[in-house]
Parts: structure tokens; C-alpha cells; sequence
């Protein structure tokens, strides 16, 4: 690993990283490298995806929060310069291993998002950062990061939780998906059990759109485009995840590009 974390992060990052270590381990959902079967589709989609401009092969690219051995792996095959931000050393640890098996160059970075200062200004033309805002309480300290190190012009795609799912409850009640959690909050969101939505053991932030997208663009960052990836299925047993998609999507994506 070419850098460390030093010890005096925050109680919400030291809860974060024990709980993404432990997920690490037990390597499912989002802890499990690409399966071998999965990687050329994956790898087509990513090469494919017009938000990237066909910039991706020789770019200098930051996988930012985004251990666990899927996203680092498909961008340096997709000829990336990759470099990888997590808080967690044992999801660094699934990148570490499947750049040996893959024999693939990953600069891996321990370090929280809204902190890169281990990382110099300008450094990169595309920033990647699949969910990972949630576990931190200002999203707009990560915008201020991503804009000193990503170069003017360069690309930054990002996915966050949507607010409106994480006020919600995860399981259908007999008054149907109940909103049950303030909108206006600064505090963590209540411990649930794992779910397709939440993280068991993390402390989890809902950020506002004045937050999510209003926050991106005081940070010097012009939103090119914006999109709510597709969980709902038509039919899908009520109480289901799919089921509840269709009601709220729970993520939404971001193209934006650095002034
Ligand atoms: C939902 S996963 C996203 C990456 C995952 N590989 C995937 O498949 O999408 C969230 C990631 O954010 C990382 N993370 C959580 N808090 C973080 C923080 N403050 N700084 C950096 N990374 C953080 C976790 O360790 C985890 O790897």
C-alpha cells in the first residue's frame, strides 16, 4: 500500500472502516471482486458508457472510495491509470489481490474521502466514486477534495444514496414504504440490520439535493448530466427490494466536470 491512514480519524470514520473491514471479510455485495464470468460484460459497459467521452484508456483515474477489487480491476482493463481510495485496508487488500491476479497495475490509497490530502493537486483527469458520501456527515468536504486534485475539464461520475430512500423504512408496512426519518438532520441515521439499502455496523448521512447537487456546484463542478439507475421490476413480489424501487430509486448518478 503506498500510503496509510493515521490514526487520528474520526470516530465516524474508525466505526466506518472496522464495519467495511468486517464486510471485507466476509466478501459479499459490494465486498466481492468481479467474478471472472462477469468481467469482460462489465468491462464492455464501462468502455461503452458515454459519460466517459472515450477518455478512459491512458487516463489518470481515481477509483475514490471504491475498494473491494470491482471497480479498480475494470478501469486499469479498461486502460486506466488507476489509483484507489478506501478507508478500509481490507477492502484495499481484495484490490491489492486481484491486481496480482489479473496483473494489473492499482496504486491504493488508505485515506477517507472528505481528506485527500495524500494525494497532490491536479493529478487526475477522471474521478470515479461509486456510494460511499453516505458515510461521511459533509459531502461537500468531499466536492472540496475532488476538486483540488481533479484537473479543469476533468470528469467526475459519482453515485450516491437518494435522500428520500434513506428516509424511508426499508420493509413494506401495512401503510405501504412509511417515511419515517427528518429530512433536515446532521446527526447519523439509525442502526439498522443489513439490507439491500443500509450497512449493518456503519454509520450512514442523509444529504440533501441542496447538499448533493447545489454542493457540487458551489465546488466548482458543472452538472452535465443526471440519471437514476433502474432497480424497479415490473411484477416483483410485494416487499421485495425490487418491489420497493419501484416506488423510490435508491441511488442516483452524477456527470460533472471541473471548471
Ligand atoms: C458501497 S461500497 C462501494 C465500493 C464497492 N466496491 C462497490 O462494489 O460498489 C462503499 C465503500 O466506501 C468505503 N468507505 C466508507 N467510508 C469511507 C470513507 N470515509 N472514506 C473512504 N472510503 C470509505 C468502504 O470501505 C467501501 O469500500
Amino acid at each position: 500500500m503506498d500510503k496509510n491512514l493515521d490514526s487520528s480519524g474520526s470516530i465516524v470514520d474508525q466505526q466506518n472502516q472496522r464495519a467495511w473491514d468486517a464486510y471485507a471479510r466476509k466478501q459479499e455485495r459490494f465486498s466481492q471482486p468481479v467474478r471472472d464470468r462477469q468481467f469482460a460484460d462489465l468491462l464492455r459497459q464501462i468502455r461503452a458508457d458515454p459519460w466517459f467521452e472515450g477518455r478512459l484508456a491512458g487516463a489518470r483515474l481515481l477509483c475514490l472510495g471504491s475498494g473491494g477489487g470491482r471497480q479498480s480491476a475494470l478501469y486499469a482493463a479498461a486502460g486506466a491509470e488507476v489509483t484507489v481510495v478506501d478507508i478500509s485496508s481490507e477492502m484495499l487488500a481484495l484490490d491489492r489481490e486481484v491486481a496480482r491476479q489479473r496483473r494489473l497495475a492499482l496504486r491504493l490509497v488508505q485515506a477517507s474521502i472528505d481528506n485527500l490530502s495524500a494525494l497532490p493537486p491536479n493529478a487526475f483527469d477522471i474521478v470515479v466514486q461509486p456510494v460511499s458520501t453516505c458515510y461521511v456527515p459533509d459531502v461537500v468536504a468531499v466536492y472540496r477534495e475532488v476538486a483540488r486534485v481533479v484537473v479543469g475539464g476533468g470528469l467526475y461520475v459519482s453515485q450516491h444514496k437518494q435522500p428520500a430512500s434513506l428516509q424511508c423504512v426499508s420493509d413494506l408496512t401495512g401503510a405501504g414504504y412509511v417515511l419515517s426519518e427528518p429530512y433536515y438532520r446532521s446527526d447519523p441515521l439509525p442502526p439498522v440490520a443489513s439490507s439491500p439499502l443500509r450497512e449493518e455496523g456503519t454509520l450512514e448521512f442523509l444529504h440533501r439535493w441542496e447538499q448533493l447537487v447545489g454542493g457540487l456546484c458551489r465546488a466548482g463542478f458543472v452538472v452535465e448530466d443526471f440519471s437514476e439507475p433502474l432497480h424497479a421490476t415490473a411484477g416483483a413480489a410485494r416487499g421485495t427490494f425490487n418491489h420497493r424501487c419501484q416506488y423510490l430509486p435508491p441511488y442516483v448518478r452524477i456527470k460533472a466536470r471541473r471548471r
